[in-house]
């Protein structure tokens, strides 16, 4: 245990220092995180205005087809938002009206020319991108393919970007290196290229129903007690080690809202959303 306890201390100290970034770049951190060094960024929470976008507002979705994708893309419609997609598969297999409001696009992030044309006229991003698989293609997937994204949307002149990350879940960390190594890399571009619209969450487990193939799996059966229990349950989250094992899950409409929000509400303050922040946002008129 104590072997496991030093290289999960090692391994956190290896991914890069986000606070310093933060700190260097205006920032703001609206996480209720117990993290000492987080905690020095803490911001109080700031109210937004929830507007109407202006009709020339254009929305990317990196990865509109996913789960959590697919409830952005029909967010941002609901809004009045003019919504693309952008995924290696393209166009979702799902039906609905919203998909057909979507304007689809298949492309792949690691090949650096899939973003070109599809980013003109683009005002904000939403990244969800991301997955798993062996800790190399996991910290490619969840923080290569996200850079290079940034990166170009950086240079292409757009305003916003949200980033879909995921909260630290302790020892899971150290099991899924590439998974949240990648994440964390992934979020330090965005607070450097984005210091003033770049907005991360770091959400835990996100239950709703999932398509999986043509069958519909609904998460929410576990995920919405959890929740109910879990989101009033914060002390349990401080102890040390198993702590974060007690974050409670959100709901995939919470996150779309507040990704969606975070995305075309140019007050949201820039800096990392977390669970409870997703929360309480997602709960606001
Ligand atoms: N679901 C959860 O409980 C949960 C919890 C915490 C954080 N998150 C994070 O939230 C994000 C979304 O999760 P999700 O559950 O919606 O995942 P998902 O359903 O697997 O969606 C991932 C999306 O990324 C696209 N994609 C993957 N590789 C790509 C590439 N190289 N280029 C372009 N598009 C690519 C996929 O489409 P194609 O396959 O067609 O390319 C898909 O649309 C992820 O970053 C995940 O880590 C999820």
């Amino acid at each position: 245990m104590r072997m496991i306890v030093s290289r999960l201390l090692q391994s956190q100290s290896q991914l890069p220092t986000l606070s310093a970034l933060v700190s260097s770049r205006n920032a703001r951190l609206f996480s209720t995180d117990s993290n000492p060094v987080d905690e020095h960024f803490k911001v109080e929470e700031a109210e937004t205005v929830n507007v109407p976008p202006p009709p020339s507002e254009k929305l990317l979705v990196l990865g509109g087809n996913g789960f959590v994708g697919s409830h952005i893309c029909k967010e941002a419609l609901e809004h009045g938002v003019t919504v693309a997609s952008l995924s290696r598969s393209g166009r979702t297999n799902v039906h609905g009206s919203w998909a057909d409001s979507v304007e689809w696009h298949q492309g792949n992030l690691l090949v650096p020319e899939s973003l070109k044309d599809v980013l003109n006229g683009v005002t904000s991003v939403i990244s969800c991108v991301g997955g798993f698989g062996s800790n190399s293609h996991m910290y490619k997937i969840n923080g290569t393919a996200n850079i290079s994204a940034i990166r170009a949307a950086a240079e292409q002149g757009v305003k916003r970007f949200v980033y879909i990350s995921a909260t630290d879940f302790g020892l899971v960390n150290y099991l899924l290196q590439g998974y949240y190594g990648g994440k964390r890399a992934a979020e330090a571009e965005l607070l450097a290229k984005f210091p003033y619209g770049g907005v991360i969450l770091r959400p835990g487990f996100i239950h709703g129903t999932r398509q999986v193939g043509s069958m519909k799996v609904p998460l929410g059966v576990v995920g919405s007690p959890l929740e109910m229990i879990l989101q009033h349950a914060r002390p349990l989250n401080r102890i040390p080690l198993i702590g974060s094992l007690f974050t409670p899950p959100v709901n995939v409409t919470s996150v779309a809202k507040v990704a969606v929000r975070a995305a075309t509400d140019i007050v949201f303050p820039p800096g990392i959303v977390d669970v409870y922040g997703i929360l309480r946002y997602s709960q606001q008129k």
